[in-house]
């Protein structure tokens, strides 16, 4: 079994809670919405949701099969309310922006540590966040260009269709 040390293991757990508090940042993000019936920015932000449990629950199965002891951790408040769709995208990228950096800071560890299987654990998270931080480049993108709210909408429904047709066809 991967070894790997106190201080790689204190590191992987706050990365498990910046997992958390991101889901939780994106549920309270996509109630808002859907509260406003902009169902398709909704629908995209409780996707975002489930997708960051997914992070901290891979985050929490990596330190289980390496023997160490995950901790499941207290998530602060998130914002509820908001002025905006912009407000909302701007802090998502401003979220995941921070996130990547954080992972960055892991991998450097791991490399320090020349603990090669976190290493090569994270590598996945690496590629995920140029993904993630794409995708709300291109969402604030499109809320600068567009005239209102409702071509948002537009958009996102088409993203969502696409996204949910990418899901059936890789199972
Ligand atoms: Fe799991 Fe979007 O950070």
């Amino acid at each position: 079994m991967a070894m790997i040390n106190d201080t790689m293991t204190t590191a992987l757990n706050d990365q498990v809670r910046r997992e958390f508090q991101a889901a939780q940042n994106y549920l309270a993000m996509a109630t808002h919405l859907d509260g406003k019936s902009l169902e398709s920015l909704a629908a995209f932000f409780y996707r975002q949701a489930d997708e960051e449990r997914e992070h901290a629950m891979k985050l929490v199965q990596y330190l289980l099969d390496v023997g160490r002891s995950p901790s499941i951790p207290a998530i602060e408040c998130p914002q509820a309310d908001f002025c905006g769709a912009k407000e909302i995208v701007e802090a998502s990228l401003a979220q995941e922006q921070s996130v990547t950096q954080a992972i960055h800071e892991l991998v450097d560890e791991a490399l320090t540590a020349k603990d090669h299987s976190t290493y090569q654990f994270l590598l996945w998270f690496v590629d995920e966040q140029v993904e993630e931080e794409a995708t709300f480049g291109k969402l604030l993108d499109i809320i600068e260009m567009s005239e209102n709210v409702l071509q948002v909408e537009h958009y996102v429904r088409h993203m969502n269709t696409a996204e949910a047709a990418e899901g059936e066809g890789g199972e």
